[in-house]
């Protein structure tokens, strides 16, 4: 398993180009199985999820190509439905391939994802949300199997909680049908955005999009198109987290400011300068963050839950206690007892850590054991005085494009072993 080896306490100078955000070029490339023509995506980040979605619309018969940055699929000679379990196993994310293909073939058979274990992750909602639209479901060793031999029908599914996933789903299954279908309570977050301006640019009929009430009327079916995937906003705030505890200037290149809302507050707590220009985003931090009083993770504007882990990192090295509650996920605290390890003071109680700041952690051997909390021990391994060594870096390379080249590049001592 390859590792990362970190001396820290390096300032941070010069430039870092933010990715292409993961979570929108996966549903994004699901969603190309519904065009009838070739889709080109650019800014679509290199890393190994997308690579599992390129498997899977392989596997599917899709012709994909990537050229660097630029993927290419053609679904016309898609063939398949299914999807095997080693490939659904890989991230959480494939299960937005049951309502693409159901969408295109009119039945898929999935199994239960597999993705960061952040708790349970169950997919209720996706599936009452796509029976209620008329999808038949069986399932049985693991196996999800769906069907709409009637069709889609219109329907008004209300969210019990406006999950991102379901919200995906619910849009690939329902936009190219006969039907149209309401979503209240959806999920706002700005790559379901992005997946609707894909999917209208390919002739949809999605409106209320980021508003929290969808709606898309079904077409008989989409084109192809070029798309430009919104920039990460999650790897924005790991840069900027990873800043704070270092110290020094960097220019995030390809952000706007929409990337940080929800998290800019927790960052002027820090102490952390921010300006925006047509290049990007300037900041500057004196690498001694001051706390952040209180984060609570919640849906879209809220403090985005993916932003908890790199946030905590940085508030360990801070003058004063910060507290963090953890509302979307059950379990997303295992960078935790990692961090502990190399002296942070972090006291967790259910939802609510208290993380008391201190200027004496220290390099130490840890291991990632989620996407987030990977991305979180190497910002402290950035801020700690000596040498941190970071594990199963394999979890952290699911989501994040070139960390220790960009690390490397603007001042950091950190190499990929
Ligand atoms: C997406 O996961 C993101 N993943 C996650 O990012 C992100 O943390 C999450 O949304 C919340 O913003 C991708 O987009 C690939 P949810 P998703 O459905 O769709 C519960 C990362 O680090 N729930 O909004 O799985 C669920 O248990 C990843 O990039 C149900 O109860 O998230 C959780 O508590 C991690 N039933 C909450 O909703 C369901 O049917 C939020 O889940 C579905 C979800």
């Amino acid at each position: 398993m390859a590792e990362y080896v970190i001396n820290g306490g390096r300032r941070l100078n010069g430039c870092i180009e933010i990715q292409g955000a993961k979570n929108s070029a996966l549903p994004i490339l699901a969603a190309a199985v519904l065009c009838r023509e070739e889709v080109i995506l650019h800014n679509c980040p290199i890393i190994s999820d997308t690579d599992t979605c390129i498997k899977i619309l392989r596997y599917l018969g899709c012709s994909v190509y990537r050229d660097g940055h630029t993927v290419s699929v053609d679904s016309r000679n898609m063939y398949r439905y299914d999807i095997p379990a080693e490939l659904m196993r890989e991230m959480r994310s494939s299960i937005v391939f049951m309502g693409a293909i159901l969408g295109r073939m009119k039945k898929a058979e999935v199994s239960l994802p597999g993705g960061c274990e952040l708790g349970p992750r169950p997919i209720d909602l996706h599936i009452s949300s796509l029976a209620r639209m008329g999808a038949e479901f069986e399932e049985g060793h693991g196996t999800i199997s769906c069907s709409t031999e009637k069709g889609i029908h219109s329907s008004e599914i209300n969210l019990a909680f406006p999950s991102v996933g379901a919200t995906e789903n619910i849009i690939l299954a329902a936009v190219c049908s006969d039907s149209t279908v309401t979503v209240t309570n959806a999920a706002k977050e700005p790559e379901i955005c992005d997946l609707a301006e894909f999917l209208n640019k390919c002739g949809a009929r999605i409106t209320g999009a980021g508003e929290g009430t969808l709606y898309i009327e079904g077409v008989k079916s989409l084109s192809g198109t070029q798309h430009i995937i919104i920039p990460d906003r999650i790897a924005a705030v790991t840069y900027m987290s990873a800043l704070s505890v270092c110290g020094g200037r960097l220019l995030l290149k390809g952000i706007s400011p929409l990337c940080l809302r929800g998290t800019a507050n927790a960052f002027e707590q820090s102490g952390m300068l921010a300006d925006y220009d047509k290049e990007g985003l300037h900041i500057s931090a004196d690498g001694v963050p001051e706390r952040v009083r209180l984060v609570r993770t919640m849906p879209y504007p809220g403090f985005p839950t993916d932003a908890q882990a790199p946030v905590m990192a940085m508030s360990c090295f801070a003058r004063g206690t910060s507290v963090f509650v953890e509302n979307i996920f059950e379990s997303r605290y295992r960078h935790v007892s990692e961090l502990c390890r190399m002296g942070a003071n972090i006291y967790v109680q259910g939802k609510v850590a208290v993380v008391e700041g201190s200027r004496d952690i220290s390099g130490a051997t840890v291991e990632a054991k989620d996407l987030r909390g990977g991305a979180a021990l190497v910002v402290a391994g950035l801020g700690a005085g000596g040498r941190t060594v970071v594990k199963n870096i394999n979890y952290i390379e699911r989501g994040y494009e070139a960390l220790e080249e960009n690390l490397g590049n603007v001042g950091a001592d950190i190499i990929k072993m």
